[in-house]
């Protein structure tokens, strides 16, 4: 038994609070199939993300079996299924992979063969064994719903909350999807609740809820619902209800409420079946689960392999075609070193030569360094931001949002070390790179590449949509050159309040400590740039990685619904 007592929600708008629902009563029992309908904007939807607690009423009670929702916690993740009004499947995978990564991630399962079973079961029930191999983007309007109930099935929710799971579909795709509706609904444990606008088949329904203006103006068989508003035909309620002033409607259902319900109890129909809602699986296994996915998504897109695959290898490329006249310089200059200490002296002493060359070094290593930032905007500017309303409806079935962040972590890490460590070795290689030692030069590239991918990542889960966390991405790395100070002279004030910020400065001057004494004279003599000892370079390449995850991890637990 669903019960709401009392309910009102509002919102802040400004400084005006505005009431999007007053005065919710409601009683339904279990093996129920209720409609909510209303004209638009009238809060169905609203109400909808109440009861699966989205929302936080602001005043009143849900109850649930006798068990008070907001006081006694809410239900557990695998006992509702919301299924919301947009798509919440991934589009690269078939229709079977995304019920098996719904599983992997709510429904903990004892061994293979039972999960197995489960997804031959949730298949079958929603009519979509024939389609299993289908690829979610081929999937037509009527199938898509099917498989959006079906993700919600895997955890034998004994609420199921569907909005405007119909609308948009033809006729016979929309009575087929009813049916499945009130089929589910046929268990004992379960209430099924289906958000609509349409008014043309409400016979399945057990009850009908109708809102008008945040308020409940009916709720009982559809057999009644004509004689109540004295229409001819279900229709005409809407026409009917703008004739008289909102609240009016409510005052008289105010009314006739109790006489209402007792002519027409709302009580379970040939209910069957004992349902008892899945498990959530723990951490690791929600781990593995998501980190195999994006490992799939990201070897099912051919453009997206493409383009990384020529980023990785076209970039260090870039760096040595641009500075290929000066290669053949610190070529020469570093094969001089050990063989004849005098010819380098003749050479060093030539302090035009050398100067240039102290910019050829300098500027190469910036070339590397911007490069690096670059694929770390690319790799995670969209990560969060393009699947955030997917991620949404998975937190809210269970998904941890740490684990979540931990999996980007663990797929981001492998693409970010691959980046890195081909782009230093293979421009170390080539040109021959005057450090001291490799090593901490490998090490603060990839902390270079790892520190924009956390940033971007940071912003990701912040951004509104993919498009303006990659926007606000490139000008971050836009502004990586400028600021960083290394190629043009900023004020020196400007310099210490912006260079805090700039991952790109901090690996290019660490790298510049780390040159061998002889040439980092000169790179010190072309630039005026402060250069910051190496160590300080790393434990600030290290706070941007942190303020990156940790940015990710508080956007991505914030609820972000779009509708
Ligand atoms: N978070 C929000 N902020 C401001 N207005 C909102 C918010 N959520 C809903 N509304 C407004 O509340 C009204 C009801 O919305 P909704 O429940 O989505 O309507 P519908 O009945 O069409 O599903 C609409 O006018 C909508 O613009
Ligand atoms: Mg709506």
């Amino acid at each position: 038994m669903l019960e709401l007592k009392n309910i009102h929600f509002k919102i802040r708008k400004g400084r005006d609070e505005v009431p999007l629902l007053e005065e919710i009563n409601l009683r339904v029992p279990t093996g129920h199939f209720m409609a909510i309908v209303g004209p638009s904007g009238c809060g169905k939807s609203t109400l909808l993300k109440l009861i699966a607690g989205i929302n936080q009423e602001s005043s009143g009670s849900i109850f649930w079996n006798g068990r008070n929702l907001s006081e006694e916690g809410d239900l557990e993740h695998a006992e509702i299924g919301y299924v919301p009004q947009f798509s919440i499947a991934y589009e690269a995978l078939t229709v079977e992979e995304n019920i098996e990564s719904a599983i992997g991630l709510r429904a903990e399962t004892e061994n293979r063969e039972a999960f197995h079973q489960l997804v031959d079961t949730v298949l079958a029930s929603t009519g979509l064994d024939s389609l299993r191999d289908r690829s979610v983007k081929v999937l037509s309007g009527g199938q898509r719903r099917r498989l959006s109930l079906a993700l919600e099935l895997v955890t034998d929710p004994v609420l199921l909350l569907c909005d405007e799971v119909t609308s948009g579909l033809d006729p016979k795709s929309e009575q087929e999807i009813v049916h499945l509706m009130h089929q589910l609904s046929r268990n004992e444990h379960r209430l099924v609740v289906n958000v609509t606008h349409s008014l043309a088949s409400l016979e399945l329904y057990d009850s009908v809820l109708v809102l008008d203006a945040g308020r409940v103006v009916y709720h009982g068989p559809p057999r009644a619902l004509e004689h109540y508003f004295s229409v001819e035909k279900a229709e005409d309620v809407y026409p009917q209800l703008a004739k008289r002033q909102p609240g009016e409607w409510a005052q008289s259902w105010d009314k006739h409420r109790l006489a209402y319900y007792e002519s027409y109890p709302v009580k379970p129909v040939n209910a069957s079946a004992v349902s008892v809602s899945a498990v959530t699986p723990g951490a690791a296994a929600q781990f593995w689960a998501l980190f195999f996915r994006r490992w799939k998504i990201f070897f099912r897109d051919k453009g997206q392999i493409f383009l990384q695959l020529a980023i990785l290898i076209g970039f260090p490329f870039l760096v040595i075609v641009f500075e290929l006249d000066g290669v053949e310089q610190t070529r020469r200059l570093s094969e001089s070193v050990p063989s004849s200490k005098e010819a380098f002296e003749a050479e060093t002493n030539d302090m035009t030569f050398n100067l240039n060359l102290g910019g050829i070094v300098s500027g190469l290593v910036m070339f590397q360094v911007i490069l690096l930032t670059l694929m770390g905007s690319n790799n995670s500017a969209r990560e969060i931001a393009g699947e955030r309303q997917i991620f949404e409806k998975e937190k809210l079935g269970g998904v941890r949002p740490a684990v979540y962040i931990g999996s980007k972590l663990a797929f981001l890490s492998l693409l970010v070390l691959m980046q890195s460590v081909w782009m230093a070795v293979f421009v170390q290689t080539v040109c021959e790179i005057p450090s001291q030692s490799f090593v901490p030069h490998l090490l603060l590239l990839l902390l270079v590449n790892g520190a924009m991918t956390a940033i971007c990542l940071g912003i990701s889960s912040l951004a509104k949509t993919a498009d303006q966390a990659s926007l606000l991405s490139i000008y971050l790395v836009g502004f990586q050159l400028p600021l960083s100070g290394a190629v043009l002279a900023l004020p020196e004030w400007a310099g210490w309040l912006s260079r805090p910020f700039i991952s790109a400065y901090w690996s290019w001057a660490g790298i510049m400590d780390g040159m061998d004494r002889d040439y980092f004279r000169y790179i010190s003599e072309v630039t005026d740039t402060w250069l910051s000892p190496m160590r300080l370079s790393f434990t600030v390449l290290i706070v941007h990685v942190t303020v990156g995850l940790f940015v990710a991890y508080i956007g991505v637990k914030k609820p972000r619904w779009d509708a």
